[in-house]
């Protein structure tokens, strides 16, 4: 057990103070994710105090925020393990604030919108069931398919924070996802928003996004693919 001060982001739009950070403390045993710190604060010190979150086990996305520096998921962080007296948390960087420890998610589905994130086909199955892949070929999408969208890597991209039109790099994530996938027929579909100033070219390649997103994927290299996919389009 131990005692922990949390320092939490609070926001209220109707509220001339702005954002500030409010304290707690909550004695905190092994085991306890920063989540469950959250929700117990909630239930037994104040129920103004607003989160995402539903899971509670690494699979919806909804939890992620920023957790003394770092973007992560709350109900994957143990709150001993970060080794603090102190735990400051603070809503996703870049993202338009809405309350306490909510953002607006708009410009990360946007983004998401722009690759066409599902199969496209043209021609059809070849049988009359399903279009069928072979274990090699499936192997090709381990790394791409996993993400849970929790907006962590797009929320600690510079690229992002100067132009909120950047599409992002869980969205380029998803677009290789397709472009990948050997059934897929529409990597010109997928890629037709990414050739653009607010697209691929925006990425310089600093892996901030690799280094935040708590799914160990890395969407520098599938951004690196995809600007090798984009020189090949052009020249035929
Ligand atoms: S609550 Fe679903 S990922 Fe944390």
């Amino acid at each position: 057990m131990a005692m922990i001060t949390f320092k939490i982001n609070r926001y209220n739009p109707d509220d001339q103070r702005g954002h500030y950070l409010q304290e707690y403390r909550l004695e905190v045993s092994p085991g306890m994710t920063v989540l469950d710190c959250l929700n117990e604060i909630k239930w037994t010190q104040d129920g103004t105090l607003t989160f995402r979150r539903s899971c509670r086990s690494g699979i919806c996305g909804s939890c992620a925020m920023l957790v003394n520096d770092k973007n992560r998921l709350a109900c994957e962080t143990q709150a001993l393990s970060l080794k603090a007296k102190t735990i400051t948390i603070k809503p996703l960087p870049g993202y338009a604030p809405i309350k306490d420890l909510v953002v607006s998610l708009d410009s990360l589905v946007s983004g998401l919108l722009a690759v066409k994130p599902y199969l496209i086909t043209k021609t059809p199955p070849p049988t009359d069931q399903e279009r069928l892949q072979s274990p090699a070929e499936a192997d090709k999408l381990k790394g791409l398919y996993e993400c849970i969208l929790c907006g962590a890597c797009t929320s600690s991209c510079p690229s992002f924070w100067a132009d909120d039109k950047y599409i992002g790099p869980h969205a380029f994530l998803k677009a290789y996802r397709f472009v990948a996938d050997s059934r897929d027929e529409g990597a010109r579909e997928h890629m037709s928003a990414l050739d653009d100033k607010h697209g691929l070219w925006r990425c310089h390649t600093i892996f901030n996004c690799v280094e935040a997103c708590p799914k160990d994927l890395n969407p520098t290299r599938a951004i690196a693919r995809l600007k090798q996919e984009a020189v090949k389009q052009k020249i035929g």
